[in-house]
């Protein structure tokens, strides 16, 4: 489904929330690019919005969030653009997320980390310890993640359990493909949004979205706010489904 903008406030239901929303933050690039700045300002605008969408799922109520802020594939990039994504990931760890601790929010990353500098890598360890008490919002970062990656990793694990006994070919059951993924013991996501008039999944939770709805919107991630969030969700509650029923 593609939302806009309307005149009327959007109607939600706070008490049949998705349990869980993916968010593919899309549209920094070209948010710079319209106003004739270079590519990393897009950046730095789409790490504000995380903010405020952050703070708009909390105060709705949503139990889990997981945004994709740096595929596998984009390391791809200029030398220049992946150096200020990583620059404002470390702002980020040390300062913005910590914020939201005392607003009783978790925070945990799926990816591969072991890409990342050390530096990166030891605060996501130590922002994952501090905030595994908090029962609020749990929010999930995707870095140097990509589906297929996550699959196979899953997939090595598995194959090393056959190897030395401790799990049998025939155990290997959809609940424990699902136990050995990045995302474990957290609910699929029931919608998923992507902003700046894409319609693709750039290889985003690939076996988690199974039963998810999608919800596009034209809005680039800059511009994204809290008010798009609730409209997304009214789009959601507003579709009957049926998991392959009747
Ligand atoms: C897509 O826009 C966005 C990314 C690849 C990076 C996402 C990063 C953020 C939202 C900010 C980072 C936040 C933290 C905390 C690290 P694009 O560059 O593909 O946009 P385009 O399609 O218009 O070029």
């Amino acid at each position: 489904m593609f939302f806009q903008k309307k005149e009327e406030a959007p109607v939600i239901d706070l008490e049949n929330l998705p349990k869980h929303i993916a968010i593919i933050m899309d549209g920094n690039g070209r948010w710079a690019t319209k106003r004739g700045l270079p590519r990393k300002a897009g950046h730095k605008a789409g790490a504000e919005a995380l903010e405020r969408v952050i703070e708009g799922a909390r105060e709705l109520g949503l139990q889990h969030m997981t945004v994709y802020a740096f595929s596998t594939e984009n390391w791809k990039r200029s030398e220049d653009e992946v150096a200020a994504i990583m620059d404002l990931l470390r702002q980020y760890l040390k300062n913005y997320f910590r914020k939201f601790l005392g607003d009783n929010v978790r925070m945990d990353v799926i990816g591969d980390i072991s890409r990342l500098d050390g530096d990166i890598q030891e605060q996501i360890l130590e922002i994952e310890e501090e905030s595994k008490h908090k029962d609020g919002l749990f929010v999930h970062i995707a870095l140097n993640y990509g589906g297929r990656d996550e699959i196979r990793r899953a997939v090595e694990e598995m194959a090393k359990k056959v190897s030395e006994g401790t799990l049998q070919p025939s155990d290997i059951s959809e609940d424990v493909i699902s136990a050995h993924l990045d995302t474990k013991g957290v609910p699929d996501p029931e919608l998923v949004i992507r902003t700046s008039g894409e319609e693709r999944i750039s290889n985003f939770l690939l076996w988690q979205i199974a039963y998810a709805e999608f919800c596009f919107t034209d809005t680039l991630w800059p511009d994204f706010g809290k008010e798009d969030l609730v409209l997304a969700i009214e789009g959601y509650q507003n579709r009957d489904r049926r998991f392959g029923g009747r």
